[in-house]
């Protein structure tokens, strides 16, 4: 059988305001199936984030420092446009729920009209994470619940030096 020396590269776009262990679990499921993820945060200051762009990049790289096929990055603008830069061919959003699927389909699809040469390949989530969202964890944080569990260590140690004002990062 032939080998191609052609290099799968998908790309997982999102917000990650914060990355949580649902995040974790499809950059690891993508990180086997292609030969490169390339994580890609969208920096989108109007949308308030918790952590500003930088900071998530630096705290994702951090939390992916030993895997070598896994890349952080950040992009503004067309998604399509990125994926093409970083010389992807594939889109890996996450499906949660059924719930996420409509709107999932509708970017996949538009994205596909706007470069037909790029496909989107859903992954899901183990189970355990399927009610699993940033925004929930931030709403759990502010209002003194424990995400222990919900996002990696080094991000709720993150969300604790936010909470007490010492929110210089030292990833
Ligand atoms: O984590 P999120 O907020 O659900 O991620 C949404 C994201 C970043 C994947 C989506 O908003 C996006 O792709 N934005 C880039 C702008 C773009 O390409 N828009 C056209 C999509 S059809």
């Amino acid at each position: 059988m032939a080998t191609s020396s052609v290099q799968r590269v998908a790309v997982y776009p999102g917000t990650f305001d914060p990355l949580t262990n649902g995040h974790v679990d499809i950059i690891q499921r993508g990180a086997l199936l292609f030969d490169r993820i390339v994580v890609t945060i969208l920096n989108n200051p109007s949308k308030s984030p918790l952590f500003n762009v930088n900071e998530r990049l630096e705290m994702a790289r951090a939390v992916f420092k030993s895997q070598s096929n896994v890349e952080i990055d950040t992009f503004d603008g067309l998604l399509v446009e990125f994926v093409r830069r970083r010389k992807a061919s594939v889109i890996v959003p996450g499906l949660r729920a059924i719930s996420d699927f409509e709107n999932e389909m509708q970017m996949a699809l538009m994205n596909r009209r706007l470069h037909s040469d790029i496909e989107t390949v859903f992954m899901m989530p183990a189970e355990s994470y399927t009610y699993l969202s940033s925004r929930l964890v931030k709403e759990i944080f502010a209002l003194g619940g424990s995400v222990r569990g919900l996002v990696p260590d080094l991000i709720e140690s993150h969300l604790t030096a936010k909470a007490t004002g010492n929110g210089g990062l030292n990833v």
